[in-house]
């Protein structure tokens, strides 16, 4: 128990330490993050609910209707929480509720106040930094009545005067950088994630043969991710069948999968709120045609030699470049593009059959954190020197048009995309996701 205790503290305060660390960023300004909106599904019932990715970063708080404000004034409270009063009656429908008794405590926030005095309160607590600074940093369209009660302080036709923010600044960029480097707890759920994921691939791999259509086997996989301790998904499984998986982002249909195709799956378990990302395409039969291996080993060139690229000092745009060389090669290899690879990289010519950047970043969302600022300057992802603790995909794929008339017939109709999750390390680089294998006789090996 005592055990339990300290890993639940820890947990919390490091919460409070990064709350802590954005309060040390606006000094006499102030910073508001709301929680997600829910969204209704049909009637009275709603989506399940999944967190706005800062406030939950700066709270681990998971109950909608809550907003969190950061006051970097010297007067008064520092860090005032939002949230519902407790109330029997919605925890008889719908389930508990922290409730602003429970949450001082838990959350160590300065003040805590119910949700339904927010408009009330909200503009005595901002005062302090309207008649200074006037600088609130806030990104809108999360939740439009939050929206309007911020843009409310703007409204006046003398703007800007005392007692309204003249500045609202983009609050996503409070934690940018932040977010992007993973501490140890955040490693360990990614790691976990992965983990998780990879074996359920594993398990979908080895019954492949049993599946009835796309759709069964995104079930089978979501199941095997509550078996193996995960706690929901990354985002909606992709399983693409044959020509199905030449639309990027397919929605698993009642199609069984065609025997002699590839079945493309991209899936990832959360864990702990973090995210794992991966894609593996295999034969259904269990073998890969010699068509089908031809563009295989192209995709999985691109994979390694991207890899190789990865260490502190380089960017997503070196790992990309590399992924695009040997994508180029393998078209040309493939009699799909003529020409020499330095021309057609200059051209984009494989831009028809890999349309999208090799990596994105990996951490609360599955496609985490954008815009970025470091050292207070904004910075486009793709030129981000890497460091040791960021957490990215690299994902080559190739596909190829059913229609297209410009590729060889024997290839038209096939995509493929091979997905690892790496961890930046001091020395170079961690494929957290190689438990199941990219090479093609390993992939093979798994069905036999
Ligand atoms: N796993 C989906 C994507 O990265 O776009
Ligand atoms: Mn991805």
């Amino acid at each position: 128990m005592a055990r339990k205790n300290e890993v639940r503290n820890r947990a919390e305060s490091r919460f409070k330490a990064r709350r802590k660390k954005v309060l040390s960023r606006i000094k006499g300004e102030a910073a508001i993050f709301c929680s997600a909106a829910e969204t209704t599904r049909s009637r009275d019932l709603q989506y399940s609910f999944h967190q706005n990715s800062d406030f939950f970063y700066l709270t681990g708080f998971e109950e909608p209707d809550a907003v969190l404000l950061l006051l970097g004034g010297t007067k008064g409270p520092r860090s005032v929480l939002f949230l519902r009063e407790r109330s029997p009656e919605f925890e008889r429908w719908i389930g508990p509720r922290l409730g602003t008794k429970r949450a001082q405590k838990k959350f160590e926030i300065d003040e805590v106040l119910p949700i339904d005095t927010l408009s009330k309160r909200l503009p005595k607590l901002l005062a302090p930094v309207l008649q200074t600074t006037g600088v609130v940093h806030f990104t809108p369209g999360l939740r439009k009545e939050i929206d309007e009660l911020i843009w409310s302080g703007f409204s006046s036709p003398v703007n800007p005067r005392p007692g309204n923010p003249n500045t609202i600044k983009d609050a996503r960029l409070l934690t940018s950088e932040m977010r992007l480097k993973k501490d140890r707890d955040e490693i360990r759920a990614i790691r976990h994630a992965c983990d998780i994921t990879a074996e359920s691939f594993w398990k979908l791999a080895r019954s492949l043969n049993t599946v009835k259509s796309e759709r069964h086997a995104a079930r089978i996989l979501e199941s095997s991710f509550s078996e193996f301790g995960g706690h929901g998904i990354a985002f909606e499984t992709i399983v693409a069948s044959g020509k199905h998986a030449t639309t990027l982002h397919h929605h698993p249909t009642f199609q069984p999968l065609w025997k002699r195709e590839l079945v493309l799956i991209d899936a990832g378990a959360s864990y702990n709120g973090y995210c794992a990302d991966i894609t593996r395409t295999f034969p259904a039969s269990g073998t890969f045609s010699s068509n089908q291996a031809l563009v295989y080993d192209v995709v999985h060139n691109a994979l390694v030699r991207a890899t190789r690229k990865v260490a502190p000092g380089r960017t997503l745009d070196q790992i990309h470049q590399a992924a695009v060389s040997a994508i180029t090669s393998g078209l040309v290899a493939l009699g799909v593009l003529e020409g020499t690879v330095r021309e057609l990289i200059a051209l984009e010519a494989y831009k028809p059959f890999f349309m999208h950047r090799t990596s994105h970043w990996l951490g609360i969302d599955v496609h985490d954190i954008s815009p970025i600022s470091l050292n207070g300057k904004v910075i486009p992802s793709h030129k981000i020197p890497l460091e040791p603790g960021y957490v990215f995909t690299i994902e080559p794929g190739l596909y190829f048009d059913p229609k297209d008339k410009s590729v060889p017939v024997e290839f038209r109709g096939i995509g493929i995309r091979l997905e690892n999750d790496i961890l930046v390390t001091n020395s170079g680089y961690e494929i957290l996701t190689e438990q199941i294998p990219t090479e093609r006789s390993e992939v093979e090996k798994i069905f036999t």
